[in-house]
């Protein structure tokens, strides 16, 4: 099995460039599936995840051909309503399909993603969102079975704030008869750059970006050009990474804009964030401070950057309280960073950390993408070499990470793969 061993205690200085993001990725690439003819998509990552959906467009038979980040897509070609159980469970943003599906063929069928390590995470509210557009949904033998004549637009209201689900809807409303508004919609970048991809197909969508979105269905859409936006996540956890090993990193394409509740807990903490026309420099010269934090839906604090914030909280004199309000079991990297020597209570949604006790490696296990992230960030920090297993979770969301920590100072590299420090 493939891990990566981290040698911890070098400060990290340097410049490294942002990758494409996967969330914002992913349900762009799954939107070519409402036009007939080439979309093509600059600065896709190439990351497990990505793989994943396009093998499932692939097997939907929709042509995708990858020449580096370019990505192209023609689902003039789409023969298959199905999305299958052994895509589907290697990962749940695979639901995305389920809406374009509706809308361009009236009929879905696509498995039900089970549980995930970090909660249960269902997807009634894409469910009921499509139901309400006159969608006939059925749940037999784990599969979703959905049908409809032609989507109608609808007044949706959703329960709770959900990221796929307001994409999923978004893309099922664009070529729906008449008008759909999405009440409480998320409001994340990624919610706004699908909007704008659609809106480049002929889509008629305003207010992505806020909780109402109002999308005016139209016959059809015509294939696109879109450049994938900078991932925040990654963006983060690097300004995490200086701040861990009191380094000094020029992060290209890190967009403040998508960064403000970050950046505002970052400096907080007591380190330096500057704006350069291209990115932004992180700088960490001094003792930090114990920051509290609760994740929310953008614009609050993102969920997928609690496990990271958390190892720099635990480098903090002081304690820090760390609320998750997004997920329900989002703690489960915890006890692996408690294997570092880190002092971390949990109950029930809230984590408190006392801050300031050296952090010496070990053998620890990632538990999923951003666990995997916090116990990078932690090794880097840490006395001694640390070696982290299961490092499949970390492809699938972060790309080259040891490329781009190396070229930054850090020393790490992974058995299995290439066995030598790179
Ligand atoms: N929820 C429901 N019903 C639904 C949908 C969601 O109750 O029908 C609940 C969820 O259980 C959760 C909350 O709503 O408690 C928010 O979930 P959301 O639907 O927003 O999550 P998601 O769309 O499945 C996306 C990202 C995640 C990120 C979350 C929250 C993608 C592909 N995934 O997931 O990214 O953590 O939003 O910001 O966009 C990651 O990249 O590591 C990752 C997990």
């Amino acid at each position: 099995m493939e891990k990566i061993i981290v040698e911890g205690g070098h400060r990290l200085q340097g410049t490294v460039t942002i990758s494409g993001a996967k969330n914002a990725a992913l349900p762009i690439l799954v939107s070519a599936l409402l036009a007939e003819g080439w979309s093509v998509y600059q600065n896709v990552p190439d990351l497990r995840d990505i793989r994943t959906i396009k093998s499932l467009l692939t097997d939907l038979g929709v042509q995708v051909n990858t020449q580096g980040s370019t990505v192209k897509v023609n689902a003039g070609t789409l023969r298959s309503h199905e999305a299958p159980y052994d895509l589907v469970k290697t990962m749940r943003a695979s639901v995305l399909v389920l809406g374009p599906l509706l809308a361009r063929l009236g009929r879905a069928r696509v498995s039900l993603p089970g549980g995930c390590a970090i909660g249960a995470r269902p997807i009634n509210l894409h469910l009921k969102g499509l139901e309400q557009m006159g969608a006939h949904i059925s749940l037999e033998h784990g599969y979703i079975d959905a049908e409809v004549p032609s989507l109608k637009g609808a007044d949706i209201y959703l329960d709770t704030v959900t990221v796929t689900g307001t994409e999923n809807l978004m893309m099922a409303a664009a070529m729906a008869d008449g008008v759909t508004i999405l009440r409480n919609a998320a409001r994340e970048p990624e919610v706004v750059a699908l909007a704008t991809a659609l809106n480049q197909m002929g889509a008629q969508i305003t207010g992505a970006g806020t909780p109402v979105v109002t999308i005016n269905g139209v016959d059809s859409l015509k294939p696109t050009s879109v450049t994938i936006i900078p991932d925040r996540i990654e963006a983060g956890t690097f300004m995490i990474a200086a701040g861990v090993t009191h380094g000094n990193i020029k992060i290209i394409g890190a967009q403040p804009g998508h960064l403000a509740a970050v950046i505002h807990k970052v400096r907080q903490a007591g380190i330096t964030v500057e704006q350069e026309p291209d990115g932004l420099r992180v700088v960490c010269e001094q003792t930090l401070s114990s920051v509290d934090v609760k994740t929310l839906p953008y614009p609050g604090f993102p969920t997928d950057m609690q496990a990271q914030f958390m190892v720099l909280m635990c480098l903090a004199p002081g304690l820090s309280v760390i609320s998750e309000t997004i997920f329900e079991n989002r703690f489960i990297h915890v006890s692996e960073l408690q294997r570092m020597g880190v002092d971390i209570k949990v109950s029930g949604h809230t984590a408190v950390v006392q801050g300031g006790r050296p952090m010496t490696g070990a053998p620890v296990m990632a538990t999923d993408l951003r666990a995997s992230a916090s116990l990078i960030l932690a090794a880097l920090a840490a006395e001694g070499t640390t070696e982290i297993s299961r490092v499949y979770h970390i492809d699938r969301g972060y790309e080259a990470i040891e490329k781009k920590l190396a070229q930054l100072g850090a020393r790490l590299w992974r058995t299995g793969g290439s066995a030598s420090p790179k």
